[in-house]
């Protein structure tokens, strides 16, 4: 199939760059490689080749085609940073919060992340699943074409297993693919908190994790997913969560078992999560609110990717954003992604995490748009197939409504994606006009 006539075809791999297909760095964010009148012809999945609409059309003349004129096509979204699974919501929370509780305060108590482990610790896999899909395909609809999700609502090996093997069945369903984290350490579990059980024992969650649930995921994921590499295995780094020790003690086991590494560090406060992710060469760091120039020093000289996510402020009515401009400044490689969780930031789209970064981070269309593909791609280890078009990668891309990239950003709130086209097969999400019978 040949895509042609785009008005403007994002590449995000500049030609002739000699940091082709790598991650943009520091102050070179937002090279989109632009192509006029683009053309991608898209085979078995994958593209082919990627040029102007005149050569392409001459060099295949018999090719099934699918004009897009008046668009733009750029890859599909990568979202690295999201708790895609869980039961029940938190809609009575969010009206306490407005009424001054806080967010660490309502956790303490038993309440925020724990209110959702109750209820997903009860559901069966199927119910997980159900109200997981709608979820999903929101994502997908609005341009997501791969997402990282993590498990984090059972805190007890058997619920942690459930979600990654729902997690398993629900990428391999399809269509939007899936990379996998294990996040048994999101909170201190109830059966070792003083509100859960009258006793407050984080070590000997930090231990359950370290000594059976991380050994065990190992074992497990051998034989559930032998041909996957194994998942992420992340961290809440922060004050009533794991603290500077504990993360440290997880995050080096982890590592030592072969698990990749990420980390929620600098949500609310600094503890040092950030330069702890950069020591222990982790794949990214999240969050990164309350980052010190430290911290942000020490990622600026690392291959470490900063993952900001400006819907969890804006969630939680914070005034407080990723300090990026620094990050830029310091070089380092930044990403968004929604976070998109019960709690702090129910959002499956990523056009609307670039116009908050837009407007809080300060970045730029083109900025944000290259920290939501090619540095998201970095930011889960899928850069070598998705995040850019470039021959050889997945067919991975978005058709939009519009006719410059810059829409993004400056519109929010609606859905900008026309057609999403994930592995070569075109979906048409038609949103923004109705079709009578
Ligand atoms: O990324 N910080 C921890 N985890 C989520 C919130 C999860 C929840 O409140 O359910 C976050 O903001
Ligand atoms: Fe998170």
């Amino acid at each position: 199939m040949l895509i042609h006539s785009a008005t403007q075809l994002l590449t995000l791999s500049p030609f002739g760059d000699a940091s082709r297909g790598g991650p943009q760095r520091g102050r070179d964010l937002g090279s989109l490689g632009i192509l006029k009148n683009g053309a991608v012809l898209v085979r078995d999945e994958k593209i082919v080749a990627v040029g102007q609409t005149a050569e392409l059309r001459a060099a295949h003349p018999g090719e099934p085609s699918l004009d897009v004129s008046g668009c733009v096509v750029m890859p599909g979204f990568v979202d690295p940073h999201t708790h895609l699974i869980w039961a029940g919501d938190r809609a009575a929370e969010f009206e306490m919060r407005l009424e001054g509780a806080k967010y660490l305060d309502i956790l303490a108590a038993g309440g925020g992340i724990i209110s959702t482990v109750r209820a997903t610790r009860t559901a069966s896999i199927e119910t997980l699943i159900a109200q997981t899909r709608p979820r999903l395909l929101r994502m997908f609809a609005t341009g997501t074409t791969t997402a990282e999700a993590k498990t984090g609502y059972g805190l007890q090996t058997a619920t942690e297993l459930r979600l990654l093997k729902a997690l398993l069945s629900l990428d391999d369903e399809g269509p939007l693919e899936l990379a996998i984290t294990f996040l048994g350490a999101h909170a201190i579990a109830p059966e070792y908190t003083l509100a859960g059980a009258g006793k407050d024992d984080p070590q000997g969650y930090t231990g359950l994790i370290c000594e059976t649930m991380l050994p065990i995921v190992q074992q497990w994921w051998q034989t559930h997913a032998p041909r996957l590499p194994l998942p992420f295995v992340d961290v809440f780094c922060e004050n009533k969560a794991f603290n500077l020790a504990q993360s440290r003690r997880i995050l080096e086991k982890a590592k030592a078992l072969g698990f990749p590494l990420k980390i929620h560090a600098d949500e609310f406060d600094n503890i040092g999560g950030a330069s702890l992710a950069v020591e222990l060469e982790a794949v990214s760091a999240d969050h990164l609110v309350k980052t010190s120039p430290l911290d942000i020093a020490a990622l600026g000289k690392s291959e470490t990717v900063a993952v900001s996510l400006p819907c969890t402020p804006f969630g939680l009515a914070e005034r407080d954003y990723t300090p990026a401009q620094e990050i830029l400044k310091a070089g380092g490689i930044l990403a968004l992604a929604t976070d998109c969780n019960p709690g702090t930031a129910w959002c499956e789209s990523m056009q609307f995490a670039i116009a908050l970064a837009c407007r809080y981070l300060k970045l730029t269309p083109a900025q944000a748009i290259a920290a939501a593909t090619i540095n998201a791609a970095h930011a889960i280890r899928r850069a070598d197939t998705v995040g850019s078009l470039e021959p050889g990668k997945q067919a991975d891309l978005l058709v939009l409504s519009v006719p410059d990239y810059r829409h993004l950003g400056y519109r929010f709130g609606t859905n900008l994606v026309k057609q999403v086209i994930k592995r070569g097969r075109v979906y048409s999400v038609d949103v923004g006009y109705y079709r009578t019978a």
